[in-house]
């Protein structure tokens, strides 16, 4: 008995199943039916999307058509958000919804310990060269030297070589003529792979015993995963070369553009330096360099990066896709849709800021922008400040920046005066260049004047 009515049960088993199937379907179809957000007219100029200033584009969009817009880059269904209420039913609500974007591995090892010691030999080696210029009197074309410095940082740890020692090869640096290095950047990988490659199996003869002591960079990681046969991993040459390029290209030109904003909003406000180098001076001494650990007893410090980040947020618009319909503000996005987040805008946001075109580091002094972990507002909680995106998808350079933004801003401002314009005190233009990673329109150059004497022994 018992057994014929467990074969009834299987028997109905699949008309169970078909009709939870057919049940979730309908009421997916029901649920969105929610309307598409409101679309503009046919967008011609978002074909040339590279040669604009987008974020800027975009805000003149969502001026016209709301908080929420649908529209077509070419025959890509696009939609865009530009308030910190849209943002957060994006990049929160409905994360799992729209997520995609080509998978890049987690980049916590760029900051590992091991490595620290190349940001601050690296730092060094710029401060001396910025005094070298100083005793010449000669301008420096700070923005350029950031990025140099941001290239061979981010190159020594990935590949444990600096690209500006090869001038041959990629003295230019890989960010500003990304283009045209393309090939070059092939070629280098491809040398840099084989010695890698022929180190390790010199490294593999010798290590019978499994010692490898030998320090690891980035690349180093990537070959073991890629040799590691249980390795979920499994890399193939060209992904190797294209993951070293995309963190190139996603952390070189945003780290190094942020501290030139930075700077260039201090040569302006000399009120905040003065204040800030006071604030190092006490809590850090003349002769130290600035180490994370120092940031929590450096409130107007973090004030001031969180004031340059929500004014230059070097990734001004977030892009994903999302892979299921879902429902966002009460519209719906269909699957497949390019979603753009406007952190450019979410940051001077009218309704939220006071006066948020200004420049005033003082507005995050307040208790609700003092959390105990030092930087934590920038990591994505506070949908009013999202400099690094939020979410599974948000930053994974964020750590790195916030070591590099900070300590090379104040090595910078602690060494050296920074004259600008005719009488040496700006201003400082602040227009906006074109491209994804904000970059200014000019490249901030100034004379340097060396501040301390005797120079530090940083
Ligand atoms: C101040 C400097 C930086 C800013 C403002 C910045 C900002 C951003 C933003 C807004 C996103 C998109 C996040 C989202 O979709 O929610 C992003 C993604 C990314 N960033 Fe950064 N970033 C910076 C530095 C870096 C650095 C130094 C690295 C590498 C060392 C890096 C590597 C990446 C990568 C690989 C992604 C894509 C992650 C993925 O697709 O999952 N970024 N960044």
């Amino acid at each position: 008995m018992a057994n014929l009515q467990e074969q009834e049960y299987l028997l109905l088993l699949p008309f169970f199943l078909a009709s939870i199937i057919l049940f979730r379907t309908i009421f997916n179809k029901v649920q969105n039916k929610a309307p598409l957000p409101p679309s503009p007219p046919a967008l011609p100029i978002i074909g040339h999307i590279h040669h604009l200033i987008p974020h800027q584009a975009f805000h003149k969009l969502s001026t016209r058509y709301g908080p929420l817009i649908y529209f077509f880059i070419g025959s890509k269904p696009s939609a865009l958000a530009s308030t910190p209420d849209v943002a957060k039913e994006i990049l929160k609500t409905n994360e799992a919804y729209i997520l995609n974007r080509p998978k890049v591995a987690n980049l916590d090892f760029l900051t590992y310990e091991q490595l620290s010691h190349v940001r601050h030999e690296e730092i060094r080696r710029f401060l001396r060269l910025m005094l070298k210029k100083s005793m010449a009197a000669e301008a420096v074309d700070v923005g350029a030297e950031l990025m140099r410095l941001a290239n061979n940082i981010m190159s020594r740890m990935l590949l444990r070589q600096r690209c500006s020692d090869s001038k041959s090869e990629a003295d230019e640096g890989f960010g500003k003529r990304l283009k045209d290095a393309h090939n070059r950047f092939d070629l280098m990988m491809e040398r840099i792979m084989k010695e890698h490659e022929d180190e390790r199996n010199k490294r593999n003869e010798k290590a019978v015993d499994g010692d490898h002591a030998a320090e690891k960079d980035i690349l180093d990681i990537l070959l073991d995963k890629y040799e590691d046969e249980r390795s979920e991993l499994r890399l193939t040459r060209e992904n190797k070369k294209a993951f070293i390029m995309n963190i190139f290209r996603a952390g070189t030109d945003t780290s190094s553009a942020t501290v030139e904003w930075g700077l260039s909003e201090l040569i302006n406000h000399p009120d905040v330096m003065e204040k800030a180098r006071q604030e190092i001076n006490i809590v850090v001494g003349k002769n130290r360099v600035v180490e994370e650990s120092n940031f929590a007893n450096l409130p107007y410090l973090q004030a001031v990066i969180k004031e340059v980040l929500r004014l230059h947020p070097t990734g001004p618009l977030v892009v994903r896709e999302s892979s299921e319909d879902c429902t966002v503000a009460g519209y719906r996005i269909p699957a497949k849709t390019r979603v753009f987040v406007n952190l450019w805008l979410i940051g001077r946001d009218p309704n939220h800021w006071e006066n948020p075109r200004e420049f005033r580091p003082e507005r995050f002094l307040s208790e609700e922008w003092n959390p105990e972990i030092p930087m934590l507002d920038l990591r994505g909680q506070n949908f009013h400040l999202l400099p690094f995106g939020s979410g599974r998808r948000s930053c994974p350079g964020a750590t790195f920046a916030l070591q590099f933004v900070p300590t090379t801003l104040v090595a910078i401002i602690k060494c050296f005066e920074l004259r600008v314009g005719d009488g040496g005190n700006g201003p400082v233009d602040m227009d906006e260049g074109p491209g994804l990673t904000l970059p200014r329109a000019n490249s901030l150059v100034c004379v340097t004047v060396a501040r301390l004497n005797p120079f530090p022994s940083i």
